[in-house]
């Protein structure tokens, strides 16, 4: 609970005080913007540049075709995907990065109609984000005998039943940020025979996930988030370890041949996670994502999750009067542990506040019809941002 009485020194104190605070040098941000889009796109990392820079002019330029090899180009997707396991809970060979995270849940989709044959029903949340449910909808289109349920989250456990294959869920919704609990809804899924894939687009970076220690089937998530890989960047899949061998990609490209380099123009899957690449590795775009895994692998998960947590009391804290007065409406949960690393508010005019707030350099999202987003990405974020932000608010409310 935040005290009605600090005041903005307060709250500087909390930012001298921060144990996270040196990451923030480790970011390209200008300081006159207030960046509180992190879970859009997170902010570039100061390494990304003389990276990409070293690729194109050493890696790339000098050794042509050989880096393939001699850079360990090749590499890339499972080096990168084992980095990442260690944020998400998962073991090394469970994690790979290619493509995004649209095409990763249509691999995780397909590789649950598998795994649960003859089970057909795939659920999913009415509120997820749009290219879930399309996904969802274009693998019931490709393969008939699938049926896909869209329902509100309150529906779910009632219709988990002996035809459920999968239920796909994000683990903070993308629009209020309510968080879903992942071990008791994992498990209450599999009690009925069924798989759980997660997305974790939401969540990967910004607090302690446990793939394994739930449980967990199948998961997907973005690169560009708090991740901080950079626009477009890559996103990687989970799959169980127990699930790999039995699953056929319906993507069989030769990047996930046994043998990529004999040239077999018979598909034959690499043993493990591998066999879920497609094609050829995006590498100047891994290259960056690899820069900010870099930076989140150094973080204490459970101190990035605390200031997170803080920075949603302050935001709610500092809206208070603006709540009372009925000029603005709370639209994520109330309580900070059931809420991922954003917050928002709903108001009738929320697109031009949103704008005014970008023209005086506070950056959050609009998500129609009235929604104010805002994201806490506790490796670059101060809270004295979140301090200044909700006065601008106030003032243009005022
Ligand atoms: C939960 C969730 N899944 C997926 C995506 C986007 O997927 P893609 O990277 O394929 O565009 C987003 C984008 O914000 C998202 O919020």
């Amino acid at each position: 609970m935040i005290s009605a009485s600090i005041n903005r020194d307060t709250v500087a104190g909390w930012d001298a005080a921060d144990p996270l605070r040196p990451f923030r040098e480790e970011f390209d941000l200008p300081d006159s913007v207030i960046y509180l889009d992190g879970n859009s796109l997170g902010a570039r990392p100061k390494a990304a540049l003389p990276r990409l820079l070293q690729i194109l002019d050493e890696e790339w330029g000098r050794d042509l075709i050989a880096g393939w090899t001699r850079h360990d180009w090749t590499g890339m997707p499972e080096r990168i995907g084992t980095r990442i396991a260690k944020l998400i809970g998962a073991g090394a060979g469970e994690v790979t990065v290619a493509d995004s995270t649209s095409i990763n849940l249509f691999k995780a989709l397909c590789a649950a109609r598998q795994l649960a044959a003859p089970r057909r029903e795939i659920l999913a949340v009415a509120d997820d984000f749009p290219t879930n449910l399309h996904i969802a909808q274009g693998v019931a289109r490709i393969f008939p005998d699938v049926r896909l349920r869209i329902l509100g989250k309150a529906a779910l456990p009632a219709a988990l039943g002996p035809d459920t294959a999968a239920v796909m869920m994000t683990q903070a919704n993308f629009r209020t940020g309510e968080l879903h609990d992942m071990a008791d809804i994992t498990a209450r899924v599999q009690r009925h025979g069924a798989l759980m894939i997660w997305d974790l687009s939401h969540t990967a970076g910004v607090l302690p996930i446990a793939l394994n220690g739930c449980h967990v089937d199948l998961a997907v998530g973005c690169g560009y988030k708090y991740l901080n890989g950079g626009p477009g960047a890559p996103a990687y899949l989970f799959v169980a370890e127990r699930h790999q061998t039995a699953i056929d990609p319906p993507l069989s490209g030769w990047m996930g041949h046994a043998a990529p380099f004999d040239f077999d123009p018979v598909y034959k899957p690499a043993p493990g996670i591998r066999r879920h690449l497609a094609g050829t590795p995006a590498v100047l775009s891994l290259a960056a994502l690899e820069t900010g895994i870099a930076i989140a692998e150094r973080a204490d998960l459970v101190l990035v999750r605390e200031k997170s947590r803080r920075m949603g009391e302050l935001f709610v804290a500092r809206m208070k009067p603006l709540l009372e007065s009925g000029a603005f409406r709370p639209g994520s949960p109330a309580g900070a542990d059931q809420r991922g690393s954003q917050i928002c508010f709903l108001h009738a005019d929320a697109a031009r506040l949103m704008q005014r707030l970008a023209q005086d350099n506070v950056i959050g999202d609009f998500r129609p019809p009235d929604v104010m987003r805002f994201g806490f990405a506790p490796l670059y974020n101060r809270y004295v941002e979140v301090w200044d932000a909700v006065e601008m608010i106030r003032k243009m409310a005022g």
